[in-house]
């Protein structure tokens, strides 16, 4: 298998679509519960300034998760040193150095575009996807309680963060 990663355009909005909406079907891993339809997509990556992204892993030419880079806020310059990144890799994809890819992508698009750290939240009962950024250097922060609220449940978001 051949995986090749790249920044998407506009006109990837629709397989990513699709990426999204198996992945929110799961319920158990995303506190995104609504799939981004190609509309909405599109116009995100229309909308995404020079220095974030959303980069797409590729197999065997057949994409199969991607990752997102944006800046933690953009109502004041003194948050510009700090990004917020998200990952999402098909089911039948995962465990198969995937997500490693896409983070090596986008770790070497943020520094060379003045990012000093990333952050990222997680659901707290989404462990494998922990595991998977402590193996990128993550380390968790802290918890926020029953910050997710899906399907009438609760879930805690841990926050956890890496310096570049
Ligand atoms: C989390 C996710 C992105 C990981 O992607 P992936 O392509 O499976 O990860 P990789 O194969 O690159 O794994 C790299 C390392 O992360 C760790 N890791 C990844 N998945 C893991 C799991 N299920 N259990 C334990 N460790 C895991 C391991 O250290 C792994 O290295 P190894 O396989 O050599 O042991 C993927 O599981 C996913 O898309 N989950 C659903 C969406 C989600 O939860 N996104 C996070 C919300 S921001």
């Amino acid at each position: 298998m051949t995986v090749d990663t790249r920044r998407a355009t506009p006109q990837d909005a629709g397989a990513i679509s699709g990426i999204w909406a198996i992945i929110c079907a799961e319920r158990d891993t995303t506190a995104v519960n609504r799939p981004f339809t190609a509309q909405q997509e599109a116009d995100y990556i229309a909308a995404l300034s020079e220095r974030e992204g959303v980069f797409v892993a590729e197999a065997d030419g057949e994409m199969v998760g991607f990752q997102t880079l944006d800046l933690w806020a953009k109502y004041t310059d003194s948050f510009d040193h700090v990004g917020v990144v998200g990952t999402f890799v098909l089911p039948g994809q995962r465990r198969a150095g995937i997500g490693q890819r896409l983070a090596a992508h986008t770790l070497a698009f943020a520094r060379a575009h003045g990012y000093e750290k990333l952050v990222i939240y997680v659901r707290a009962r989404n462990t494998r996807a922990q595991a998977f950024y402590r193996s990128l250097g993550f380390a968790p922060k802290g918890i926020l309680e029953r910050q997710v609220k899906l399907d009438g449940a609760y879930d805690d978001e841990v926050f956890m963060e890496l310096f570049l």
